[in-house]
């Protein structure tokens, strides 16, 4: 890895991340069910069916993961608390178990000197508030609220940063629109309320958390670069209305207080009644915003329906997600965020890679994906020369994991996972962080 922490200016942290159901195994600890759960009993919605009842077995297991993620030399330890481990209706008394292991878990972290970065809710909802139209629903946002105050009564004197939600367009587009992610509906009405909701539940745990005194809050969304895939109109138009409704529409609510065009053209209609209204809670301020990167797409007009777009595949090399690797689209997202956010600090809360990593003589040659994260880099510090303030890198992620809907089989860590023995054996990838994080040649 050409990379070197000395590359970048005192003080830059790096960290990795992960996620509750991705990686703790969710059928320990008095965990209610998930939307996830039943989303995976379903035939055909995740690869061989399987879900993040093992998973890793974190919930066991995290000491051994957290002495992994100080000894790469990391900063930040970035993890999420499952709603239905804390609260295992969606409401009402906290599971003592499940706050005790975030208690534990926050202590490992300081003790080994990472700062624990806390994501509020990273994707699976508890069942009993899917049977109550889960994100369609807008009283989902005092109860994200309510969570997010058990979790800081807890956990609050203790956290580097916390964010509500990950990734709202995830939500909001592959669950309600794709129909690919929990709860698997392909139903615009249900994505624009999704997509509100999601804002006003963040901005009323911002609220809640302010006035609780926690401190450092911020946001995670997720880009891509989009690009028009013909050189004619109707491509561009595509790229633009993707743009708008990927990248823009979560930009614009949470700093300017409204909607793009673009993305109202076929939201509009759908969004909840007095939807204008919510914006003095949406756009609650905030202390840096979190950059999900990993991929550009390129996009064609077709047929149909609003929004009227169609993905093309690329020219450039692509992961095991079948992603472009174009480090140049992370460039364009580091330029376009500061327009919205000015001097806030940023950070990429996530940056990382796909690949089969096979075992070969108990090693795991992984040289893709360093020299994935040194290209990612290598735009993070040009960013930085330009005048972003960028103050921070993570790696998505610590360990392989429960890749969502599909399954096991797509290993983004550093650490590989063998998901029968569940032995965790460090890449090649994690070797040479350490090196360029710690400065230790071995
Ligand atoms: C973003 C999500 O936050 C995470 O849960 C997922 O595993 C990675 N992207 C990779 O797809």
């Amino acid at each position: 890895m050409r990379t070197r922490r000395a590359d970048f200016p005192h003080g830059f942290l790096f960290g990795t991340a992960t996620s509750a159901y991705q990686i703790e195994g969710h059928a320990h600890g008095g965990a209610g069910p998930t939307h996830w759960d039943s989303f995976a009993a379903t035939p055909g919605n995740v690869a061989g069916a399987e879900t993040g009842a093992r998973a890793c077995d974190h919930y066991h297991r995290y000491a051994q993961d957290l002495d992994l993620a100080a000894g790469a030399g990391f900063d930040i330890y970035r993890f999420s608390t499952s709603w239905a481990r804390i609260q295992p209706e969606g409401t009402g008394a906290p599971n003592p178990q499940g706050l005790d292991f975030y208690d534990r878990l926050v202590d490992a972290a300081l003790a080994r000197g990472l700062r624990p970065a806390l994501t509020l809710y990273h994707w699976e909802l508890p069942a009993p508030l899917a049977d109550r139209g889960g994100w369609a629903n807008r009283d989902i946002a005092p109860r994200l609220a309510e969570f997010g105050q058990i979790v800081a009564a807890r956990l609050g004197d203790r956290l580097w940063s916390a964010a509500p939600v990950n990734e709202p367009w995830c939500i909001a587009w592959l669950g309600h629109f794709h129909g690919v992610h929990a709860p698997g509906l392909r139903d615009i009405r249900a994505t624009a309320r999704a997509a509100h909701h999601i804002l006003l539940a963040h901005g009323q745990t911002v609220a809640a958390w302010r006035a609780a005194g926690l401190g450092n809050l911020g946001a995670v969304l997720n880009f891509e670069y989009a690009l028009p895939a013909e050189d004619n109109p109707g491509a561009v138009t595509a790229a633009a209305t993707y743009d708008a409704c990927y990248n823009r529409f979560f930009l614009e609510a949470l700093f300017r207080g409204g909607y793009p065009e673009a993305a109202l053209a076929g939201l509009g209609p759908h969004l909840p009644r007095g939807w204008e209204r919510d914006f003095d809670t949406i756009r609650a301020p905030l202390d840096w915003l979190g950059i999900n990167y990993y991929t550009c797409k390129r996009l064609v007009a077709a047929p149909g329906p609003w929004p009227g777009l169609a993905e093309r595949p690329g020219p450039l090399p692509k992961t095991d997600m079948g992603w472009e690797i174009c480090p140049e689209g992370l460039a364009h997202v580091l330029n376009l965020v500061p327009g919205y956010t000015g001097d806030l600090p940023l950070y990429v809360t996530e940056n990382g890679m796909a690949a089969p990593d096979r075992k070969q003589a108990g090693a795991i040659d992984d040289a893709d994906r360093i020299a994935y994260l040194d290209a990612h880099l290598d735009v993070a510090r040009a960013a930085i020369a330009a005048g972003v303030p960028l103050k921070g890198y993570m790696v998505w992620s610590l360990l392989d994991n429960y890749e969502w809907a599909l399954g096991y089989a797509k290993r983004f860590g550093l650490v590989h996972v063998d998901f029968d023995s569940l032995a965790r054996t460090p890449k090649a990838s994690y070797h040479a962080l350490a090196r360029a994080l710690t400065g230790r040649t071995a």
